[in-house]
């Protein structure tokens, strides 16, 4: 019996159960954008859309940590282009050439044999050297067909299943250190219409402050950043606008949130807010921490980062000469815009759904994902006592759109995660559309059924105690997880009986 193992590429594989867990890849990148503005007069041209970005900003595959507790059962995702085939097919006396054509064949299509096996044809049914063959190939996608033609005109019986590929995503936080891929096009030093390009200061110091981010581990204090009297100044002009605004314009949780933040956490106009006390304050509320990013980040690893309620969060502040547009995220949209809902535990909550969502999930479903996060984390809008509010962040901290959102103006539609995962968006000017929800609790329904659509191979369960997700693959795992809500379910009537 024949029987070849290899490591194209010089990965390792890990053979589990009956799959294989290619370390070394990474999820398939896309890009999400920012808007901070002020009006449609002074707006450039809308830039390409978030799907077009999506092609664009793909990055290769990085390597991922050879840890084995990592692995289960899935194919991860390696190579662009290509596809994980296994060709079975039978040999006729291979000994007469015929092995040595059919190894030619896989050759010729440049497929990278990760692992071959033979085995005698059953007696009775064939000649003694008859052989069957099992080879598990990485192949081109356009030469699949071609190759089992091919193999047809040399073998019998051929026949070829191609293997799901899941892209790569974190499993444990720490997995977030690998979640940093951002989207440089609307850096002051490659965005020629960035209100900073010209100010060599402003880029020196933004990018001063993303490289504390960038040298930031997981489970390391937060930054601290002494911002300068212009960046305060900034800020002060941001807060005092936008907080005018807030009492008529603001939701009721992301009011209640905002006073509390006043009080606690540095919230002042001549203050701008730390991160580590920020990240503190959320932990206590909903669970919720922050961490430093260097810049906008791709839909997947932001996305990634929310499955286990982190919220990744750029510390410079824009330009002091555009105060109310700004072409990235900066730390006025994080802190103003952002961090008041995240302390509210429905909207964590379906803040985290999302992320979870996003976990494996095809490019396809990113966009469609990233999408629903732009219609309802950054402009969502929700309907209390009859009354528009907004809730997004992209709107409450932006003075333009949120005064533009609640005028009546734009259409307004119900939230439904089937339309608005399709409804194009709007980076430069505001969004000719609205979508309302009726609660966060309603939303989080609708969004966790429309998740559970999303095609994956697998289910998985993010477990609060050790911050990681778990793949819910076997039965066993399964019943764990069951006992463990069960013994909650008994706590939690025992409550009850006592109550009444
Ligand atoms: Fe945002």
């Amino acid at each position: 019996m024949l029987f070849i193992s290899s490591s194209p590429c010089g990965r390792k594989f890990y053979f589990l159960t009956n799959l294989w867990v290619i370390p070394g890849s990474a999820g398939k990148l896309s890009s999400i954008s920012m808007k901070t503005e002020v009006g449609p007069q002074c707006l450039p041209e809308r830039r390409k859309s978030m799907f077009e970005d999506v092609q664009e900003n793909r990055e290769p595959v990085s390597s991922v940590p050879e840890l084995a507790d990592h692995a289960v059962g899935l194919t991860v995702d390696s190579e662009g282009g290509k596809d994980l085939v296994t060709f079975t097919f039978t040999l006729r006396n291979p000994k007469n050439s015929g092995l040595s054509r059919a190894i030619k064949i896989f050759e010729a299509f440049e497929a990278q044999i990760h692992h071959m096996e033979t085995r005698p044809v059953r007696k009775g049914q064939s000649g003694s050297d008859d052989l069957d063959f099992f080879i598990r190939c990485e192949v081109h996608s356009s030469s699949v067909n071609t190759l089992i033609n091919s193999l047809k005109r040399v073998a019998e019986d051929v026949s070829a299943s191609k293997e799901e590929k899941v892209p790569w995503f974190p499993r444990i936080i720490q997995d977030l250190d690998r979640c940093h891929h951002l989207i440089t096009k609307f850096e002051p030093d490659l965005d020629q219409d960035h209100p900073g390009y010209q100010d060599l200061e402003y880029r020196e110091r933004r990018s001063h402050i993303a490289s504390l981010a960038l040298n930031y581990k997981q489970g390391e204090p937060l930054p601290r950043v002494e911002y300068t009297t212009e960046e305060i100044a900034t800020w002060k002009e941001v807060y005092i606008k936008l907080s005018t605004l807030y009492p008529n314009h603001a939701c009721k949780q992301f009011l209640d949130a905002f006073q509390i933040l006043e009080k606690h956490c540095g919230y002042q106009a001549d203050n701008i807010p730390q991160l580590q006390d920020v990240s503190n304050f959320l932990k206590e509320r909903t669970g919720f921490c922050l961490r430093p990013i260097a810049g906008l980040l791709s839909p997947r690893d932001f996305l990634a980062s929310l499955a286990f309620r982190v919220f990744q969060c750029t510390q410079y502040i824009r330009h002091s000469s555009t105060p109310m547009h700004s072409p990235e995220p900066d730390c006025c949209h994080e802190l103003l815009g952002h961090i008041p809902m995240l302390a509210d535990k429905p909207f964590a909550q379906f803040s985290q759904e999302l992320g979870l969502a996003s976990l494996g999930a095809s490019d396809e479903d990113i966009e469609k994902l990233s999408t629903l996060y732009w219609f309802t984390v950054e402009f969502g809008l929700c309907k209390q006592n009859g009354v528009l509010k907004a809730y997004g962040a992209g709107l409450l901290s932006s003075y333009g759109e949120l005064m533009y959102s609640l005028s009546g103006e734009p259409q307004y539609r119900a939230f439904d995660p089937e339309i608005t995962a399709l409804q194009p968006y709007q980076d430069q000017t505001f969004q000719p559309v609205y979508f309302v929800s009726e609660s966060f609790e309603d939303a989080k329904s609708k969004l966790w059924i429309y998740a559970s659509k999303i095609r994956k191979p697998f289910s998985l369960r993010y477990d609060p105690l050790t911050c990681s997700v778990e793949i819910l693959d076997k039965p066993h795992k399964v019943k764990a997880a069951l006992t463990h809500i069960w013994d909650e379910l008994k706590n939690l009537c025992f409550a009850l009986d006592k109550l009444s």
